[in-house]
Protein backbone atom coordinates (compact mmCIF):
# COMPACT_ATOMS: atom_id res chain seq x y z
CA UNK A 1 0.00 0.00 0.00
CA UNK A 2 1.35 3.53 -0.92
CA UNK A 3 2.55 5.49 1.71
CA UNK A 4 -0.09 8.12 3.58
CA UNK A 5 0.48 11.63 2.14
CA UNK A 6 2.33 13.68 5.62
CA UNK A 7 -0.07 17.22 6.43
CA UNK A 8 1.82 19.55 8.93
CA UNK A 9 -0.72 21.39 10.90
CA UNK A 10 0.64 24.27 12.43
CA UNK A 11 -0.62 26.65 14.73
CA UNK A 12 0.98 30.49 15.56
CA UNK A 13 0.71 32.73 18.76
CA UNK A 14 -1.65 32.15 21.23
CA UNK A 15 -3.80 29.33 20.25
CA UNK A 16 -1.92 27.76 22.56
CA UNK A 17 -4.51 29.68 24.84
CA UNK A 18 -7.93 28.40 22.83
CA UNK A 19 -10.35 27.25 25.47
CA UNK A 20 -10.07 29.87 27.76
CA UNK A 21 -8.95 32.58 25.02
CA UNK A 22 -11.97 34.94 24.39
CA UNK A 23 -14.41 31.88 23.58
CA UNK A 24 -17.31 34.11 21.95
CA UNK A 25 -14.53 34.66 19.47
CA UNK A 26 -13.30 31.12 19.64
CA UNK A 27 -14.85 28.76 20.81
CA UNK A 28 -14.38 26.27 23.43
CA UNK A 29 -12.73 23.73 22.10
CA UNK A 30 -8.83 23.50 23.58
CA UNK A 31 -6.14 22.82 20.73
CA UNK A 32 -5.76 19.52 22.10
CA UNK A 33 -9.11 18.99 21.50
CA UNK A 34 -8.71 20.33 18.25
CA UNK A 35 -5.27 18.18 17.68
CA UNK A 36 -7.52 14.97 18.65
CA UNK A 37 -10.15 15.35 16.38
CA UNK A 38 -7.62 16.70 13.37
CA UNK A 39 -6.02 12.91 14.08
CA UNK A 40 -8.89 10.91 14.11
CA UNK A 41 -10.21 12.81 10.70
CA UNK A 42 -6.79 12.38 9.11
CA UNK A 43 -6.92 8.47 9.94
CA UNK A 44 -10.28 8.11 7.88
CA UNK A 45 -9.00 10.59 5.35
CA UNK A 46 -5.16 8.13 4.79
CA UNK A 47 -3.47 11.23 5.51
CA UNK A 48 -0.71 11.18 8.15
CA UNK A 49 -0.43 14.30 10.48
CA UNK A 50 1.47 15.96 12.71
CA UNK A 51 -0.11 19.00 14.69
CA UNK A 52 2.16 21.73 16.17
CA UNK A 53 1.81 24.47 17.84
CA UNK A 54 4.40 27.88 19.03
CA UNK A 55 4.03 31.15 20.19
CA UNK A 56 7.51 32.55 18.05
CA UNK A 57 7.33 33.61 14.45
CA UNK A 58 11.22 32.11 14.11
CA UNK A 59 10.58 28.49 15.39
CA UNK A 60 7.24 28.70 12.88
CA UNK A 61 9.43 29.48 10.20
CA UNK A 62 12.22 26.75 10.90
CA UNK A 63 9.44 24.40 10.93
CA UNK A 64 7.97 25.54 7.50
CA UNK A 65 11.40 25.70 5.94
CA UNK A 66 12.11 21.57 7.32
CA UNK A 67 8.51 20.50 6.11
CA UNK A 68 10.16 21.27 2.40
CA UNK A 69 10.76 17.47 1.34
CA UNK A 70 9.24 16.23 4.76
CA UNK A 71 5.10 16.76 4.57
CA UNK A 72 3.64 16.87 1.43
CA UNK A 73 1.12 19.59 2.70
CA UNK A 74 0.68 22.12 5.18
CA UNK A 75 -2.36 23.62 7.11
CA UNK A 76 -1.57 26.55 9.33
CA UNK A 77 -3.41 29.12 11.45
CA UNK A 78 -0.89 31.60 11.70
CA UNK A 79 -3.01 33.57 14.60
CA UNK A 80 -2.05 37.15 14.63
CA UNK A 81 1.04 36.80 12.56
CA UNK A 82 -1.38 36.38 9.75
CA UNK A 83 -1.50 39.85 9.33
CA UNK A 84 1.91 40.88 10.35
CA UNK A 85 4.46 38.38 9.09
CA UNK A 86 6.11 38.53 5.82
CA UNK A 87 8.83 36.05 7.03
CA UNK A 88 5.93 33.40 7.54
CA UNK A 89 4.88 34.38 3.76
CA UNK A 90 8.38 33.71 2.55
CA UNK A 91 8.89 30.30 4.14
CA UNK A 92 5.92 29.02 2.60
CA UNK A 93 6.43 30.53 -0.45
CA UNK A 94 10.08 28.61 -0.20
CA UNK A 95 8.23 25.68 1.08
CA UNK A 96 6.23 25.30 -2.40
CA UNK A 97 3.68 22.76 -0.93
CA UNK A 98 -0.37 23.19 -0.96
CA UNK A 99 -1.18 25.03 1.86
CA UNK A 100 -4.79 25.57 2.99
CA UNK A 101 -5.17 28.44 5.64
CA UNK A 102 -7.79 28.10 8.59
CA UNK A 103 -8.92 30.90 11.12
CA UNK A 104 -11.21 29.84 13.66
CA UNK A 105 -12.98 33.22 13.40
CA UNK A 106 -14.14 35.10 10.37
CA UNK A 107 -11.39 37.09 10.10
CA UNK A 108 -13.41 39.56 7.69
CA UNK A 109 -16.11 40.85 10.26
CA UNK A 110 -13.82 41.66 12.68
CA UNK A 111 -11.44 44.91 12.76
CA UNK A 112 -10.18 46.18 10.12
CA UNK A 113 -6.33 45.38 10.63
CA UNK A 114 -7.14 41.75 10.69
CA UNK A 115 -8.55 41.87 7.10
CA UNK A 116 -5.48 41.59 5.46
CA UNK A 117 -3.42 38.37 5.33
CA UNK A 118 0.45 38.00 4.00
CA UNK A 119 -0.47 34.24 4.28
CA UNK A 120 -3.11 34.23 1.53
CA UNK A 121 -0.69 34.86 -1.28
CA UNK A 122 0.98 31.13 -0.81
CA UNK A 123 -1.99 29.42 0.35
CA UNK A 124 -4.25 27.59 -2.44
CA UNK A 125 -7.49 28.57 0.02
CA UNK A 126 -8.83 30.27 2.76
CA UNK A 127 -11.49 28.51 5.56
CA UNK A 128 -12.51 30.89 8.12
CA UNK A 129 -15.42 31.52 10.16
CA UNK A 130 -16.20 28.08 11.42
CA UNK A 131 -14.46 27.70 14.37
CA UNK A 132 -12.65 24.14 15.26
CA UNK A 133 -14.62 22.30 12.65
CA UNK A 134 -12.66 24.51 9.75
CA UNK A 135 -9.25 22.47 10.69
CA UNK A 136 -11.22 19.21 9.35
CA UNK A 137 -12.74 21.30 6.70
CA UNK A 138 -9.26 22.21 5.62
CA UNK A 139 -7.99 18.36 6.17
CA UNK A 140 -10.52 17.01 3.57
CA UNK A 141 -9.74 20.06 1.46
CA UNK A 142 -5.86 18.89 1.83
CA UNK A 143 -6.75 15.07 1.02
CA UNK A 144 -8.73 16.28 -2.82
CA UNK A 145 -6.13 17.97 -3.22
CA UNK A 146 -2.96 15.13 -3.04
CA UNK A 147 -5.35 13.04 -4.46
CA UNK A 148 -5.99 15.41 -7.34
CA UNK A 149 -2.27 15.87 -7.62
CA UNK A 150 -1.37 11.84 -7.33
CA UNK A 151 -3.36 11.71 -10.22
CA UNK A 152 -2.04 14.58 -12.78
C1 LIG B 1 -7.12 33.82 14.26
C2 LIG B 1 -7.49 35.24 13.84
C3 LIG B 1 -6.34 36.20 14.09
O1 LIG B 1 -6.72 37.51 13.72
C4 LIG B 1 -5.96 36.20 15.55
O2 LIG B 1 -4.84 37.03 15.77
C5 LIG B 1 -5.73 34.84 16.09
C6 LIG B 1 -6.62 33.75 15.70
C7 LIG B 1 -8.34 32.86 14.16
O3 LIG B 1 -8.11 31.66 14.21
O4 LIG B 1 -9.49 33.32 14.06
O5 LIG B 1 -4.85 34.61 16.92
O6 LIG B 1 -6.13 33.33 13.38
Amino acid sequence: MAKAPKVLILNGPNLNMLGTRQPEVYGTATLDDIDAACRARAEELGLEVECRQSNGEGELVGWIQQARGAADGIIMNPGAYTHTSVAILDALLAADLPLIEVHLSNIHKREDFRHHSFVSKAAQGVICGFGARGYLMALEAMAATLVESQEA
